[in-house]
């Protein structure tokens, strides 16, 4: 029985949580997939770092080669962030015929075509469930549960910092910038939260849920997108004395042959379901012609949660591995839709 050899690049707040499921759950998951999974070497920035994991039984490296060019690696998992250098490891593995699973929606809204296109050429996976909505397995559902219908709509809260933000706001009455600082103490933010409270990162994992739900080459420019930075306690509390919370929405609708999406701070009834959706959890809404209304809800960010669904790609490449086949490739579509944009 060969082992399965993991590379991971971070070990930051989800590179820990990784280590921790690998740990705890290697026999459930050894039993799923029939080998050991190992995490053979650690990819981090400094070394001597405290870390809230056991690094003593860990191989750590400083240098990305030991992991991408390693000829022992099966499976490359990215948790780094950022575009670069993350695209250029994960294509330079991709070239050595590594699978990759990834959490990076910065990256994957903006390059996931030409990443998966490497991909195809290789016959390699990737998989990048974590990289919208935490643990919630949307994209999976996206790519596979609605495969046989056609969808009008997919809207949902898919920011977990501001979110949080806004609830403590709403419930607690605290001000901006403390709880956007105890949301960075929590792991939740980005490494700059800029992109949270702009609303740039729910613009992102938009734009991933658009290409695959509306099978559309749908580009992070093609969404307008206004953050929560400019939203107030009295604002908040102007919306509830008239019956609304105010939250951060990713709204995208396909109508006909035109597409449109939104990511903007909205007020939604007290009595809507996506009102009562509160701290870092999420909730994205699918409706489709065939299917009605559907509704997914999770935690949206966070080590254990966005983990959970990292080593859930991982079971699924390494089964992929074992039957040699490929699955849940599809990032770039052939069909070509036309995005309507504000300006038409
Ligand atoms: P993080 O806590 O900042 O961790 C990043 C890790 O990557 C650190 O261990 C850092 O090393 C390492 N790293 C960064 N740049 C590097 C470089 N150039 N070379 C080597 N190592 C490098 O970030 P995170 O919150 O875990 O997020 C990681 C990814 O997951 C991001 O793409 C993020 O968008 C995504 N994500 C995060 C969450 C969440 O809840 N946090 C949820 C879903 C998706 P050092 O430790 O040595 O500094
Ligand atoms: N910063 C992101 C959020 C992490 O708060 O939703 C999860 O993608």
């Amino acid at each position: 029985m060969k082992s399965i050899k993991v590379g991971l690049l971070g070990l930051g707040t989800v590179g820990s949580g990784v280590v921790r499921i690998v740990e705890k759950h290697q026999n459930d998951l050894q039993q799923q997939v029939g080998s050991p999974i190992i995490i053979e070497k650690v990819l981090v920035q400094d070394r001597l770092k405290s870390r809230d994991v056991n690094v003593d039984i860990l191989k750590l490296t400083e240098d990305p080669s030991d992991i991408i060019n390693n000829p022992e690696i099966d499976v490359v998992v990215e948790v780094m962030g950022g575009i670069q250098p993350a695209k250029s490891y994960i294509l330079e593995a991709l070239a050595n015929g590594k699978h990759i699973v990834t959490a990076n929606k910065d990256l994957m809204a903006l390059h996931g075509a030409e990443i998966m296109e490497k991909a195809a050429e290789m016959g390699c996976d990737v998989f990048y469930e974590a990289s919208v909505a935490g643990g919630i397995p949307i994209i999976r559902t996206l790519i596979e549960g609605f495969s046989s219908d056609r969808l009008t709509k997919i809207m949902g809260i898919v920011n977990g910092t501001t979110n949080y933000i806004l609830t403590k706001m709403s419930q607690e009455g605290v001000a901006y910038a403390d709880v956007l600082k105890e949301a960075q103490e929590l792991g939740y933010a980005e490494a700059d939260p800029t992109s949270d409270v702009e609303g740039l990162d729910a613009a992102r994992k938009m734009t991933i849920l658009s290409t695959l739900g509306f099978h559309a080459h749908v580009s992070l420019n093609d969404v307008s997108v206004k953050g929560i930075s400019q939203i107030t306690k009295e604002d908040i509390l102007y919306g509830k004395k008239l019956g609304y919370e105010i939250k951060l929405l990713g709204i995208a609708e396909q109508q006909d042959d035109s597409i449109s999406i939104t990511v903007e701070p909205t007020m939604v009834k007290t009595t809507h379901p996506l009102a009562s959706v509160n701290g870092v959890f999420n909730a994205v809404y699918v409706h489709g012609e065939a299917v009605g209304e559907t509704m997914f809800y999770g935690p949206g960010a966070g080590a254990m949660p966005t983990a959970t669904s990292i080593v859930a790609d991982l079971v699924a490449v390494v089964k992929n591995l074992k039957l040699g086949v490929n699955g849940l490739k599809s990032f770039a579509p052939t069909q070509v839709k036309k995005i309507k944009r504000d300006e038409e």
